[in-house]
């Protein structure tokens, strides 16, 4: 298979003209890349979690990318038109809202989740768009970016309440789209502890623990925690 891409935290290969394979790379970073580290099993964790929650989303009407996970550490996948935007969902204060917005006390809980959009650039830190800002450079139309917010709200509204059958609490999360060759738009990348935050009893099952300065083993651990939580087989 031809490696056509290589980010932070996936390598990306051509399988043929309308699939590809994604890796999830046992390593893990933060802070822009800035802290890097090894982390045996991870890779194969967090491959486990996208596929099991983009087969729920699909399970309940929510068109994704996902084809099928190998057991280990790659799943196939749609290969899509990406959206350069990052959807973020937000049900309660964390991270860069709390920066932007420091007179709300952390992990306040919103009156109703939050949609934003950032554009997707290492370079430029991934600012806050407006939707003027996306419908304006051509990004989406304003009705493709309707789209993308109804089910960005309908996923908030699945795994919110599939996480809550286990105790956890889902506090925010990222989301990508991408545009298949009919011109539909799909769910895309990855639903993992690096790109959702959950908590449990006040403790993170997520990548947020490793920012906070746990090891990258304790990070692999928790993963473990919240797959055994969710009965996913990895
Ligand atoms: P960022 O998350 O900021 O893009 P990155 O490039 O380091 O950082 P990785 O997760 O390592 O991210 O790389 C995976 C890449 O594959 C991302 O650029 C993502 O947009 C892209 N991607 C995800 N799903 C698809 C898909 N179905 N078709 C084409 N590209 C995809
Ligand atoms: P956010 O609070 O905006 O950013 P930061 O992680 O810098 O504090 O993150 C909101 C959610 O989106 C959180 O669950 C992590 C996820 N996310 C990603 O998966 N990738 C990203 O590049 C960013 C900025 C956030």
């Amino acid at each position: 298979m031809e490696l056509i891409y290589e980010g932070k935290a996936k390598r990306v290969y051509k399988l043929n003209n309308e699939w590809l394979v994604m890796e999830f790379k046992d390593e893990v970073t933060a802070f822009d890349g800035l802290r890097k580290e090894v982390a045996i099993g991870k890779g194969r964790l967090a491959a486990a979690q996208t596929a099991f929650f983009m087969s729920y989303l699909e399970g309940n009407g929510v068109r994704t990318h996902f084809i099928d996970w190998d057991g280990d550490r790659r799943i196939t996948v749609r290969a899509l038109r990406i959206v350069p935007i990052e959807v973020i969902v937000r049900n309660y204060a964390y991270g860069s809202f709390l920066k932007r917005m420091p007179m709300v006390k952390p992990l306040t809980r919103f009156s109703k989740p939050l949609v934003e959009f950032h554009l997707k650039s290492d370079e430029l830190h991934d600012p806050l768009l407006t939707m003027d800002d996306i419908t304006e450079a051509g990004l989406l139309t304003r009705e493709e970016l309707q789209e993308i917010i109804n089910t960005s709200l309908r996923v908030n509204d699945l795994l919110t309440n599939l996480l809550s059958t286990r105790g956890l609490i889902l506090v925010d999360f990222k989301l990508e789209f991408g545009f298949d060759g009919s011109g539909r738009l799909l769910l895309a990348d990855e639903l993992s502890g690096d790109t959702m935050r959950i908590l449990r009893n006040g403790k993170h099952l997520d990548k947020e623990l490793f920012r906070m300065g746990a090891s990258a083993m304790d990070l692999v651990k928790a993963y473990a925690e919240l797959n055994a939580l969710l009965g996913i087989k990895s």
